[in-house]
């Protein structure tokens, strides 16, 4: 039988007009073979590794959350004698969370990658055990865009060979080859996020915006969408990409593309390294056929700062080279944490899993006041949804609210009950053989 605590917990105080509600819960991950209960109780537990931004600590301490922070990764001894107990765990890119990390830490309700990727955990193992994972993919758009119009600017003005050369004690006061950026065509592939904010910025220095994207966009302000890359590169004094990198992004930009950019054009990428063929593009600035380039992503990157990094483009003239930090700054990593850590947050007080990486996506609204909230994850089999409603319906429980999202091998279901079933409703359901783990929020 499980165990139930209530506590008080002042919720999220600058996110959600909360202040307190009580909250209990327990999750009881289980297999065919093994049925195995394990308690969860608040307060929660937060594990924040490699040094994540401290406006994650601090809201997730405003919903009553103990938080240890560490500044750096730990290795996997480490790291499941510090998490065993934990319910949330956070990391950036270095900690790799394995079978062996979800297994033994049984409590472990979320986790949050306070970073883009999420190669570094296993995603359909914390699926499978019932554990959404999140990210904050687009917290550092805005740090992205600005770059590319600084870079873009520094390239006009050969801004990196005049500083070098008067470090060098060298006063070469010269107009030659720079130019306004004001009335040139900036030439965006990809209009995504990143590419969209660029081309709002750039028209705002005077810039002509056209863009070419494979889906559908809005378009802002007076941009131009072009129908082809061709096209697109045919008409840009400058091109800067800003696409995934997928099957048809890998090399997109080779010798015969750049051939296609104007003379005396400029490209730069602060995407992905793999979108630009690096030795063509070393060939069309030896050449002079481009005036410049900037690039922040390569091929291949060096694991850490250690590590020495060789391109074909060092040493070529109005070149910037930058170790992919076009998202890397403060007011990044702040908003990273805050997203993050308010993904933890409203998985654990509301249900909501959207924006994580490796589960259904539900977005309940907020729960009313006169029921309780229970979240079940299960086997994604037939009947199971049968099962559980079978369950309220003996125990005469109205359902206010039912939510369900099924992906792959996992079903997620929401729902609000009547106050006086729901301990009881929940105890029944996580008792089943196709739940994994089932959570009573309030
Ligand atoms: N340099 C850095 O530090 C840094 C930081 C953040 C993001 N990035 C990278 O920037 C890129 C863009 O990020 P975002 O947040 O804008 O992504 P996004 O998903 O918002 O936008 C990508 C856009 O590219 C479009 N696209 C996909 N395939 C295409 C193709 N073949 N041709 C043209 N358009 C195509 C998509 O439709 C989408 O509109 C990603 O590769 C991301 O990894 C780099």
């Amino acid at each position: 039988m499980a165990r139930e605590v209530t506590l008080c917990f002042p919720f999220l105080h600058y996110i959600f007009l909360y202040l307190f509600f009580p909250h209990h819960n327990d999750s009881i991950p289980r297999t065919k073979k093994m049925v195995k209960t394990v308690l969860v109780s608040p307060p929660y537990r937060a594990l924040l590794l490699e040094g994540v931004n401290p406006a994650a600590k601090e809201l997730l301490e405003s919903t009553g959350c103990i938080v240890e922070a560490l500044p750096k990764s730990l290795p996997t001894d480490e790291l499941i004698e510090k998490a065993k107990d934990v319910h949330f765990l956070g990391i950036r890119s270095k900690t790799q969370l394995t079978k062996e990390v979800f297994d033994a830490c049984p409590k472990l309700l979320a986790v949050g990658c306070f970073c883009i990727g999420t190669n570094q955990v296993d995603l359909d193992y914390a699926n499978e055990r019932g554990v959404p994972v999140f990210n904050s993919p687009f917290a550092n758009t805005r740090s992205v865009a600005e770059l590319v119009i600084g870079e873009v600017i520094s390239l006009a003005r050969k801004l990196t060979q005049r500083s070098e050369e008067v470090h060098k004690g060298v006063w070469n006061k010269t107009h030659v080859g720079c130019y306004e950026i004001r009335g040139k065509t900036i030439g965006i592939i990809g209009y995504g996020h990143i590419g969209s904010q660029v081309g709002v910025l750039a028209e705002s220095m005077g810039m002509n915006v056209i863009f070419y994207d494979v889906v559908p966009k809005l378009v802002l302000g007076n941009a131009t969408k072009k129908n082809t890359v061709a096209e697109l590169l045919e008409a840009s004094d400058y091109v800067t990409l800003h696409v995934p990198e997928t099957e048809t992004t890998m090399g997109m930009i080779g010798a015969k593309e750049l051939a296609q950019m104007k003379p005396d054009s400029y490209l730069l990428n602060l995407s992905r390294g793999t979108v630009v063929d690096i030795d063509a593009l070393a060939a069309a600035l030896r050449s002079g056929h481009l005036a410049g380039a900037g690039i922040d992503v390569f091929p291949e990157e060096p694991g850490s700062t250690n590590e020495k990094h060789t391109t074909p483009l060092q040493g070529l003239p109005n070149v910037i080279l930058t170790p992919h930090v076009g998202g890397s700054t403060c007011e990044a990593q702040t908003a990273i944490g805050l997203e993050v850590g308010h993904a933890l947050a409203t998985f654990v007080y509301r249900g909501t899993t959207a924006g994580a990486v490796n589960f259904p996506q539900l977005v309940p609204p907020p729960v009313t006041t006169n029921t309780h909230r229970i979240t079940n994850v299960h086997l994604n089999v037939p009947g199971a949804l049968k099962e559980i409603n079978r369950i309220a319906v003996d125990l005469g429980c109205n359902i206010g609210l039912q939510f369900l999202s099924t992906e792959k091998k996992i079903g997620y279901l929401i729902m609000d009950v009547d106050q006086d079933v729901a301990h009881e409703l929940r105890n029944k359901v996580s008792q089943l053989e196709v739940s994994i783990r089932t959570i009573l929020i309030h």
